[in-house]
């Protein structure tokens, strides 16, 4: 199995972590406590104390923040050894020399790792098992993380059809090199600054300013990891909701989108 860097240098992967790297830079407490609302609201949950919570693909580690925020005690990992670095600056910055928020690196697809970690009260990947290589693997992987009563909280890409097969030549055209990746910037990010400003003009309100709403995310750094994320893979909502209904989880909640982006899920398992 290649490392995260020899994918990236073969071109094979985005650098998912030199993304985060940036994203960190704008971290305060206001995209905090947002992001700490969209995790409560997608886990139907107020607060996590006592709970265990493991973070697949931690990504900033944000997430992993607001769990621990909450009250939780946090296994973080990620593939990615700057994502990894990501999330331990966040750790040392918060909650320093913390015994409950353990930061590895890790992959959602190797199942003796994930067998060695235990089972969680909350398993939680968002936007992490299309970009592993192998997104139903890395779904099954899930189940080994979980006991009765656990939540699983996901979100992955909507299948948009052509469309998805659009945007994956468009990544693979992105982590190609340098060109390649500027190619695609010069393109996207004039059209996708263009629709903010047309959002903004119809709602009468600065869209740029209000897009950490969503989780407390920076519109750049979500347009540069849209743009660049490889692998990538999608599924119908239908599809991840019958893959855990069959396996006795039930559907608590789910975000779905109407376009691009991710459609959000929080299943429980059954006692
Ligand atoms: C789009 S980011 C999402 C980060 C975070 N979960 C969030 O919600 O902000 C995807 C993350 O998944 C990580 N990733 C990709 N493949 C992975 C794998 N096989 N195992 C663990 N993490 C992986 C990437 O390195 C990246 O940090």
């Amino acid at each position: 199995m290649k490392s995260a860097e020899q994918e990236i240098e073969a071109g094979e992967r985005f650098a998912f972590g030199a993304n985060w790297q940036a994203f960190l830079k704008t971290l305060n407490e206001d995209r905090i406590q947002i992001a700490e609302e969209s995790l409560k609201e997608l886990l139907l949950e107020q607060d996590l104390q006592g709970k265990t919570f493991v973070d697949i693909g931690s990504g900033s580690g944000l997430f992993s923040l607001c769990a621990r925020r909450l009250g939780a005690k946090v296994h973080s990992f990620d593939f990615d050894p700057q994502s990894v670095a990501c999330t331990n600056e966040l750790r040392s910055r918060y909650f320093p020399d913390d015994e409950d928020w353990v930061v590895e690196t890790g992959s959602a697809l190797d199942e003796d790792y994930l067998k060695s970690l235990g089972k969680y009260d909350i398993v939680y990947s968002w936007g992490v098992l299309h970009h592993t290589g192998d997104m139903w693997q890395a779904v099954e992987n899930t189940l080994l993380l979980t006991k009765p009563d656990s939540k699983v909280a996901l979100a992955i890409y909507n299948d948009q059809g052509l469309r998805s097969s659009f945007w994956l030549q468009v990544k693979k055209m992105y982590c190609s090199g340098t060109i390649g990746r500027y190619a695609m910037l010069i393109l996207f990010i004039p059209y996708f600054s263009l629709r903010l400003v047309v959002a903004s003009i119809i709602r009468r309100r600065n869209e740029f300013a209000t897009y950490r709403r969503h989780r407390g995310m920076s519109a750049t750094h979500d347009w540069i990891d849209w743009l660049g994320g490889l692998p990538f893979e999608v599924a119908k909502t239908d599809e991840i909701r019958i893959f855990y209904e069959v396996r006795k989880f039930k559907l608590l909640n789910i975000k779905k989108t109407r376009g691009l982006g991710c459609n959000q899920f929080m299943f429980q398992r059954e006692r």
